[in-house]
């Protein structure tokens, strides 16, 4: 985890999070998911939050609990400074996904970005294991990564691409009959230099 820990550290440590190109100063998409799947009072972990902001609006919509993981601390830290005493019932994580063990049940579990970093299928058996044991019977994943025609790296990392169907093999595959899609959709993500890269998100169920 170290290395990664210290490339992602150095990343948010080198730039202010509205100059990343995955920022979004309203996570459109991502909400209007969680609104659908989600109910106050239900549990919802965001992996590999980063910086976003799905957190802050969340919280202004009444939504909790809440709990926030990423491996960089100084991407947390971000966070949790611009929401200030907000910020205090969210639970916090310092975790990679893929070793994290957790500790309670979630209603959503939350990923824009993450799951197409892992290149590695150990990597991604580790995360679809994390992602079965955190989520209750019938609780819902919202996955959203680079498309077919999305971007081949980021933040200067390899990535691996999915169409919504691929990325639906991949995790039948990784957990056979645990989730089944419910929903996908497409989205053009413009960054902050005003490049567009293609997005799919797609839902899945626990069984
Ligand atoms: C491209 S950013 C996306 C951030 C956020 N989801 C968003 O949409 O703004 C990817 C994030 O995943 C985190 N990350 C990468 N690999 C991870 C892992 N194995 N476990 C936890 N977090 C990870 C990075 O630190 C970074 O914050």
């Amino acid at each position: 985890m170290a290395d990664k820990q210290e490339h992602w550290d150095s990343v948010y440590d080198a730039r202010s999070e509205d100059e990343l190109t995955w920022f979004e100063a309203t996570p459109s998409i991502s909400l209007e998911l969680v609104r659908r799947y989600l109910q106050p009072g239900d549990a919802l972990i965001d992996i590999g939050a980063g910086a976003s902001r799905l957190v802050d609006a969340l919280l202004d919509e009444g939504f909790g609990p809440l709990a926030v993981l990423d491996l960089s601390d100084s991407a947390l830290a971000i966070s949790r400074q611009r929401l200030g005493a907000c910020g205090d019932g969210v639970d916090w994580i310092e975790a990679d996904v893929t070793t994290w063990q957790p500790d309670r049940e979630y209603t959503v579990w939350h990923d824009r970005a993450v799951f197409h970093f892992l290149t590695d299928a150990e990597g991604r058996a580790a995360y679809a294991q994390a992602m079965s044991l955190a989520l209750r019977p019938a609780g819902i994943a919202i996955i959203a990564t680079f498309a077919e025609d999305g971007p081949e790296k980021c933040s200067g990392l390899p990535v691996v691409r999915y169409a919504p169907e691929q990325l639906a093999q991949e995790l039948n595959r990784l957990a056979p009959d645990r989730f089944e899609m419910i929903n996908s959709r497409r989205h053009v993500h413009i960054t902050p230099k005003g490049n567009r890269q293609s997005f799919q998100y797609s839902v899945f169920r626990k069984k």
